[in-house]
């Protein structure tokens, strides 16, 4: 026998070895694995407490910070396009000249180079209220 062959025969056979270790632990194990995969079975009811973060997140939470970054950051974060800049007095000065509801209004609708709802297609009017108040909270 060649000592290849040799070789990957006794790789085989530690393969071997190490399932029937693994299927026999599994066997005497059932209760600590059925509680390592219960969340992934367990089912989450409307209403119910369904455990923290990846439940939000499910749920679509919505962030204003990370909606920010995602849809308004590329035009707002530069002021590109004269864009009221992120962090400026760009946003306390218009939020001053025109009122939060004419700023709101106007992400929602879009205004000359500014698209309608910044780009942000599943932002909802709330939503978008919530990164006009995120935006100009950042000039103070
Ligand atoms: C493609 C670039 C671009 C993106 C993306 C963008 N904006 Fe703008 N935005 C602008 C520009 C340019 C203006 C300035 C428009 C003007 O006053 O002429 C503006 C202005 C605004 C204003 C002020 C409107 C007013 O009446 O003065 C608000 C509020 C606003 N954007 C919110 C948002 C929000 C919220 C997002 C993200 C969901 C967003 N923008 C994404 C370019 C952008």
């Amino acid at each position: 026998m060649s000592n290849i062959a040799a070789k990957a025969i006794s790789a085989l056979f530690a393969i071997t070895l190490g399932f029937l270790a693994t299927s026999t632990m599994a066997n005497t194990d059932n209760d600590a694995i059925a509680e390592r995969i219960k969340p992934v079975g367990s089912v989450c009811v409307e209403g119910e407490d369904c455990g923290g973060p990846a439940t939000a997140a499910a749920g679509g939470a919505f962030s204003a910070a990370d909606t920010y970054t995602a849809s308004c950051a590329a035009c707002h974060a530069s002021g590109i396009l004269d864009a009221p800049k992120f962090g400026s007095s760009d946003w306390s000065d218009r939020a001053t000249a025109k009122g939060m509801d004419t700023l709101v209004t106007n992400a929602i609708n879009g205004i000359n180079a500014m698209p309608p709802r910044g780009t942000c297609a599943s932002c909802s009017d709330d939503d978008i209220k919530a990164l006009v108040e995120y935006m100009v909270d950042s000039a103070k």
